[in-house]
């Protein structure tokens, strides 16, 4: 008995090892963390239960039956993130680049068809060369297997991926597919083809950083949703956005205890807003105001940043947080902010997380380069998803909303709960100067009379009462007790029941 006992613990111990110790060391001199040590990092202490230590690959190819080492690639398994249950695989770069093998692929469809059954998120932490070279279609089949689970549990269980290392190939399809995708600043990559191919193709000289590093993902492509200094950081704050989801779409999202009064007044708030309407203000800090303990998780925060987009708690409920910010393109829309928040709203919708509006629009950006672009089918995703989003939504206009912005921004007319102004808003079909120049084109030489228009046109439509008569803003609030009002709108609002028609899906202008 004792002989098997210590079997079986030489046999883990070789599974410990991965691909040997010389790899190992590798992996550490590069700045990054096994595949193990990182599970460790992210998961509650002790919490990890492995699947599938022994699994190894049955190739025949090239070779590789002499190399079978135990975990082919991946280590699977379950696990807590402060006491909340949650899936993971974690590539394992020593063994043959972490890529991804017929039984690599078994491995990740296991946990990833128990965390639908169990109603629990799944955390991919990747490191892969992509499929396995020697496997050929063997692989490409496993990523085929993998993806249509990615399909099948999105909207159903939130899905996170952290690009731990390079990944190419079929290994940037996956983490495409899931909720978020975050990175490794200097030591993670992502591309559909490398450096080398590219150059062959299309002739062009680029570095691996420039062509898929984690400043390309978050600034340019906005593929990836956030990066991190290291593996430490990385795996840290992803234990911080876990705890703002639910663990599945039948769940709400946990109550964290709180220890901010939700009444509390912010009279600072009162001079958020610059005397001089074109003068920019910071609408991070009315969301850190609002927000328990000014806790604010962002979500693509380098990029499209005229719209800021992430997590908040108000009464240690989760809310999502949609705003724009007049310190960037003085907060207009555009291709880059629409996508941006019409994802992030329908990441919202879909687990019932309540949604939070902030305005401050002029408008939608002009001009050929976003005409040429599709605009109008970009901004339409916003529209769009705000207007089928049935979960609660609370807006406060702060300034100005203007013209279809002003629809699309959670509007009444789009189903928002609550409505909120500022005695500061605007709410019109654009702003004075341009609405004078349209209207009387023929008195433009006349300074005067333009100066008298324009005060007239100021006077009229720039203050939220004309919509409130309407009822299209339900109250018009004192700025500082914005947090107590918009606490006391999602309290009332935890009973919401709306429904869409049946329909198969929808066709949202992608
Ligand atoms: C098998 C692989 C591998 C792969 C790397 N290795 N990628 N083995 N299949 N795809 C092995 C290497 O042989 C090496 O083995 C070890 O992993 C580490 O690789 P290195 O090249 O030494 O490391 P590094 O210099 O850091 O480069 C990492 C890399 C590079 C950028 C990932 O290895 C690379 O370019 N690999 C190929 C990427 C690729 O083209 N994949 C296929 C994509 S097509 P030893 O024994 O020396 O440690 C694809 C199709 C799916 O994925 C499509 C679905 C839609």
């Amino acid at each position: 008995m004792k002989d098997i006992l210590q079997e079986l613990e030489r046999r883990r111990g070789e599974a410990r090892l991965g691909g040997g110790q010389r790899r190992i060391d590798a992996q550490h001199a590069r700045g990054k963390l096994t595949a193990r040590e990182r599970i460790e990092l992210l998961l509650d202490e002790e919490s990890f239960e492995e699947f599938d230590m022994f699994v190894a690959h049955r190739s025949t190819d090239f070779g590789i039956e002499a190399d079978r080492p135990y975990g082919d690639g991946v280590v699977t398994g379950w696990g807590t993130i402060n006491g909340r249950m949650v899936y993971v695989f974690s590539q394992d770069f020593t063994v043959f680049g972490g890529s991804l093998s017929e039984t690599h692929a078994q491995k990740i469809c296991k946990i990833m068809d128990m965390a639908m059954q169990n109603g629990a998120p799944v955390i991919g932490l990747n490191d892969s060369g992509g499929a396995r070279i020697q496997e050929g279609v063997a692989s490409l089949a496993g990523y085929a297997d993998v993806f249509q689970r990615n399909i099948m549990a999105s909207g159903v269980i939130p899905q996170i991926s952290v690009i731990m290392g390079p990944c190419a190939g079929g290994a940037v399809y996956s983490p495409a597919m899931t909720d978020f995708i975050f990175m490794v600043q200097d030591t993670s990559y992502m591309f559909v083809t490398g450096p080398d191919v590219v150059k062959t193709v299309t002739n062009e000289v680029v570095t691996a950083e420039q062509l898929g590093g984690a400043s390309t993902h978050t600034r340019k492509s906005s593929v990836a949703d956030g990066a991190f200094r290291d593996d430490v950081e990385a795996l840290s704050e992803i234990r911080r956005l876990f705890d703002f989801l639910p663990l599945n779409n039948r769940e709400k999202a946990p109550t964290r205890p709180f220890f901010d009064d939700p009444a509390r007044i912010e009279p600072s708030l009162d001079t958020l807003i610059p005397d001089n309407p074109n003068q920019p203000y910071d609408m991070k800090e009315l969301i850190a105001k609002i927000a328990d303990e000014g806790d604010f998780y962002e979500i693509q925060k380098d990029f499209a940043g005229n719209i800021i987009v992430g997590f908040i708690r108000i009464e240690g409920q989760t809310v999502g947080v949609v705003a724009n910010q007049p310190m960037v393109l003085a907060g207009c829309l555009d291709i880059d902010s629409s996508r941006k928040a019409a994802r992030f709203v329908r990441f919202c919708d879909a687990f019932e997380i309540p949604i939070l509006t902030l305005v401050d629009v002029p408008g939608f950006l002009p001009g050929t380069g976003q005409e040429y672009g599709g605009v109008i089918k970009h901004g339409a995703k916003l529209l769009f998803a705000y207007g089928e989003a049935t979960v609660p939504k609370v807006t406060v206009i702060t300034r100005k909303a203007y013209g279809g912005a002003y629809d699309v921004m959670a509007s009444k007319h789009l189903r928002g709960d609550f409505n909120y102004a500022w005695p500061t808003a605007e709410i019109a079909v654009m702003g004075a100067k341009g609405a004078v120049e349209i209207l009387y084109r023929s008195e433009l030489d006349q300074p005067e009379k333009i100066a008298a228009r324009t005060k007239d046109y100021e006077d009229r439509f720039a203050n939220p009462f004309v919509a409130a008569e309407k009822g299209f803003i339900d109250e018009v609030i004192q700025p500082r007790s914005t947090r107590k009002r918009v606490a006391r709108a999602f309290a009332s609002l935890r009973g919401k029941q709306l429904a869409n028609p049946w329909k198969k899906h929808d066709n949202i202008p992608l």
